[in-house]
């Protein structure tokens, strides 16, 4: 079910090689993220006056806010190779050891997902990142001894949906740490624009803006929803996509006008009407509405959150005055109906 998700801030299935094209390989056509771009800026600048590799650079935030893309602007503007790889995909100390002696000098290493990354190969990792050496424990028992081998001076660059399971000396190895957040209707706008000029279909701004505005804050969602609006323009023989399109088939694809889905619905509903608008714990809501905690807290509630419908206390989640307006809940009889008097209860 989640896989088909049209709001999902995840890739799906084919997806990815959809998005390599819509990915902007420049910083200047990175839209939005203005202090991370400057920051980058300066430091890619006088790194390349010294001939070094940039220091580490550690990129967290939701799925989809452009991670993987400025890993690759990065690379591309320094002028060397990319090697990526992800956490879960290194498995033993060999696979990491291969990789790192491996690098020429100022290679970006990508680590797709690095709070997956098991704890004995943080430890690896963060030796090397900090002096360009790897210790290796080779052998076993009385046989047992440690090689240590001179690596490249090399730029890792993390990725991270979770940094709060990054360990403290890990995160730590990092010189510039950058967190991506929603992006606002503007710069979506921006992107939906940008987007449909590389895909040639026409489009106006109102259009772009019905697309952004049910995007969920996400670059990913909002290409995706113009792919999909695209095909419905396409086939029902139109010439592009204005406001009065947008609307029609996004509402087809039942992608309401804040981007809710059905499982946001379920979430807002179960704690308005089952808890009485809360507060509640993650625990009970997540066991309420069937899904895992982890998903709830990284792809539903920083949305609900930053639209202002889910309030976060210290003795759980509420829902808000402005969400029950929205999806039409009516307070519960044995709670007062202001919802900011909530938390009390
Ligand atoms: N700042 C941006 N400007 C333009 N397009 C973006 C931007 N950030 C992301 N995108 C688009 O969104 C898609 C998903 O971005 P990606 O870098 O894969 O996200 P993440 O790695 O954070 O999950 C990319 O294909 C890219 O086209
Ligand atoms: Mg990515």
């Amino acid at each position: 079910m989640k896989e088909d998700r049209v709001l999902s801030p995840e890739e799906q299935g084919a997806e990815a090689l959809l998005e390599i094209g819509l990915r902007p390989t420049q910083l200047r056509d990175y839209v939005g993220q203005a202090k991370v771009k400057e920051n980058l800026c300066v430091f890619m600048e006088a790194a390349r006056r010294r001939g070094e590799a940039i220091d580490h650079v550690l990129l967290y935030g939701p799925p989809g806010m452009g991670k993987t893309t400025l890993a690759n602007i990065i690379a591309r503007e320094m002028k060397v190779e990319l090697r990526s790889t992800s956490g879960p995909a290194i498995e033993k100390t060999g696979d990491l050891a291969a990789i790192l002696t491996n690098l020429e000098p100022r290679t970006v290493l990508f680590i797709d997902e690095i709070h997956r990354l098991h704890p004995a190969l943080e430890e690896i990792l963060y030796q090397a990142m900090e002096d360009f050496k790897l210790d290796l424990m080779i052998g076993q028992g009385v046989n047992a001894r440690t090689v240590k081998l001179d690596l490249a001076p090399f730029t890792l660059v993390g990725a991270s949906t979770r940094i709060g399971l990054l360990s403290a000396p890990l995160r730590g190895r990092f010189g510039i740490v950058h967190h991506l957040g929603f992006y606002g209707q503007e710069n979506l706008t921006r992107i939906v624009k940008r987007s449909a000029g590389i895909l040639s279909i026409p489009i106006d701004t109102e259009g772009a803006g019905e697309i952004a505005r049910r995007s969920r804050g996400t670059p990913r969602v909002a290409n995706r929803l113009l792919r999909r609006v695209r095909d419905f323009v396409e086939v029902e023989g139109k010439n592009g996509i204005h406001r009065s399109e947008a609307e029609t088939y996004l509402g087809k694809l039942e992608v309401d006008k804040y981007g809710l889905d059905e499982l946001d619905r379920r979430i807002l509903q179960t704690i308005a009407v089952k808890f009485g608008g809360g507060p509640v714990g993650i625990n009970t809501i997540a066991a309420a509405v069937g899904e895992d905690r982890g998903t709830i807290e990284e792809m539903y509630e920083p949305y609900l959150l930053q639209i202002g419908f889910l309030d976060r206390t210290p003795r759980g989640r509420c829902v808000t005055q402005r969400a029950r307006d929205h999806l039409r809940l009516r307070p519960s009889s044995h709670h007062r109906p202001d919802s900011d008097q909530e938390h009390l209860f």
